[in-house]
Order: C-alpha cells, then structure tokens, then sequence
C-alpha cells in the first residue's frame, strides 16, 4: 500500500529519532518513515526493529538516504551530540552547528511546502539557525522547544492537583533550556486560573520551576539520556502536522514581536506554526525578552 505522505528522521539510527518512528507506530499513523543516519547500519536495525512493531499498524518504516529526504513532508532533525551528565543544552551548540550546516547541505532541494522539526539541542537556537540554512519560511520551520517540558509540568500539577493533566492548561515559555519559566500568570485548569486555585496557595513556585526546568538532567545522570519522552512528544506534533490538526503546542516557534525563535504557545497545522497571544505577566514578559535576547545573539553569530 503506498502512503501518499512521508516523514524523515535524521538521526534516525539514535534512541530519539527511533523513539519517535516507534511512537507514530503506536499512534498507528498512516505514513511512511524513513530513518536517515550517519551510520546506515543503525538506521537500517531501527527499522527492521519497528517494523516487527509495524506490521500491526498502518505506518510503514525503513532506512532511508539523505537524498532522499528533501521529498519529505515533514523533516525531523534529531541528530547530534547530546547532553553529558551535568551539561547544559547550551553547551552544544558549536558541535551541533557543524551537523545542522551539513545535514541542510546534504538534503536539497527540500520541498517547498516542508515542514522542518527541530529536535537537536540547543533547540530554540537550532531552529533559528535551520530556518536561515534551508530557506524555507519561517512558520515551517519549528522546533519540539517546550512542548516536553510543558508535559512535565502539567504531569507534576496533575499528581499535585489530583486533576487529569488533560484539564491543566499550563506551559513552560522562553526556550527548552535553564532560563525557561512556567506562564503562571495564564496557567488555568480548565479555564480557571490556577493560582486561585486553593491547592496553589501555598505551593513554592519557584521550586516547581526549577524541578521542571531541571527534569531532565536527572533522567540524563540515571541512564544517560532521554528519549521516550521526547520521542513521544515530538510523534504527537508530526501528527498534528500531517493531520493539519491546527492544536496549540508550547513549540519553538518564530515570534515577530521578538524578531525571533521562542518557545511560545503556536497553532500546528500542515503549514507550520502561528504563535497566538497570551496577555503574561510584565515579569513573565521580562523573562521572556531575556530568553529572546540570547537565543537571538547565539543564533545571529551562525
Ligand atoms: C530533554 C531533552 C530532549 O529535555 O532535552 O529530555
């Protein structure tokens, strides 16, 4: 059966880009997933492994070559050096680069109506960079930003709350990075704000940021990575954007108001991403300028 839409993973041959192959299966998306890598051989035993899992779903999966990823509707990178235990994102960067500049080099022409995912990290500056590298307009170059780490705020609120975290509307902003912050000033369950809610009044904010903020160097110092989280998140917005499902996730995306890339509440669709509004706090506002300034001074410098 041939499946009309396709999405690359570079960095398919690593646990992330596996992970998010794996969980479209699950998600039993009906597409086709070429896991492109470096190493072929790590690319071509990822997908012989999901295709032991993808006969009983409609997604097909295989190795695929660099060349022909530009035909793709959707293009995730994933693939670089990743965080030691201890390292911060930004840490990456230089290293990161160089395997962005070569990988947009090694994929043109990429289809013009593409939409190009970020996941590599820094990922908020990455994505800045990639849309300068492919070209492609700026709302179809998005990056995962705090959509992960979103979820794990709304996973601790949840357990705290004893509310389901699918009525928690709350977001961390800024970048996937140590300065993100969480919006409480529009954190709402369900509509209501949440830091009227009584269960609120006494809890430590700050804390809770910080834990979210630094979620995943615990998982990193215990196994040494992270990958289903990311992988899961990240299948969730491939499926947006080929369902053209016009959600709002907490993505990297391009807000005019600061010239730039910024983790930021955005409408997904098979066009890309649109940031909406949120009336934040004039502190959350002043975080949010500061995450601005930096991503654009680090990205302005590739
Ligand atoms: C994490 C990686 C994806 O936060 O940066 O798990």
């Amino acid at each position: 059966m041939s499946l009309t839409q396709r999405v690359s993973i570079i960095g398919g041959g690593g646990n992330v880009g596996a992970a998010i192959a794996y969980s479209l299966v699950v998600m039993q998306e009906p597409v086709e997933i070429l896991l492109v890598d470096v190493s072929k051989k790590m690319a071509e035993g990822q997908a012989l492994d999901i295709r032991d899992a993808a006969h009983l779903s409609p997604t097909q999966c295989r190795s695929g070559e660099f060349a022909e990823v530009g035909d793709s509707d959707v293009i995730v990178v994933t693939a670089g050096a990743r965080q030691s235990p201890g390292e911060p994102r930004s840490n990456l960067i230089d290293r990161n680069y160089k395997i962005l500049k070569s990988i947009v080099e090694q994929i043109q022409p990429i289809k013009p109506t593409a939409t190009l995912l970020m996941v590599t990290n820094p990922v908020d500056i990455l994505t800045s960079i990639a849309q300068k590298l492919s070209g492609l307009p700026k709302a179809q170059v998005i990056g995962s930003g705090t959509f992960l780490d979103s979820g794990r705020l709304r996973n601790y609120l949840s357990r705290k709350l004893n509310v389901n975290s699918q009525s928690i509307q709350a977001s961390m902003y800024g970048e996937h990075g140590d300065t993100q912050f969480v919006g409480w000033s529009v954190a709402t369950i369900a509509g209501a704000p949440m830091l009227n809610n009584p269960q609120m009044a006494n809890a430590n904010l700050k804390e809770i940021e910080d834990t979210i903020a630094h979620q995943a160097y615990d998982i990193i110092d215990a196994k040494g990575s992270t990958y289903y989280g990311i992988g899961y998140h990240v299948a969730t917005l491939v499926k947006c954007i080929l369902e053209n499902g016009r959600r709002v996730y907490p993505i990297c995306t391009y807000v005019d108001e600061y010239n730039t890339y910024l983790s930021y509440p955005a409408i997904l669709g098979s066009g890309g991403s649109s940031p909406i509004h949120f009336n934040l706090s004039d502190e959350e506002k002043t975080k949010l300028k500061i995450c601005a300034d930096s991503t654009k001074a680090i990205a302005d410098k590739y």
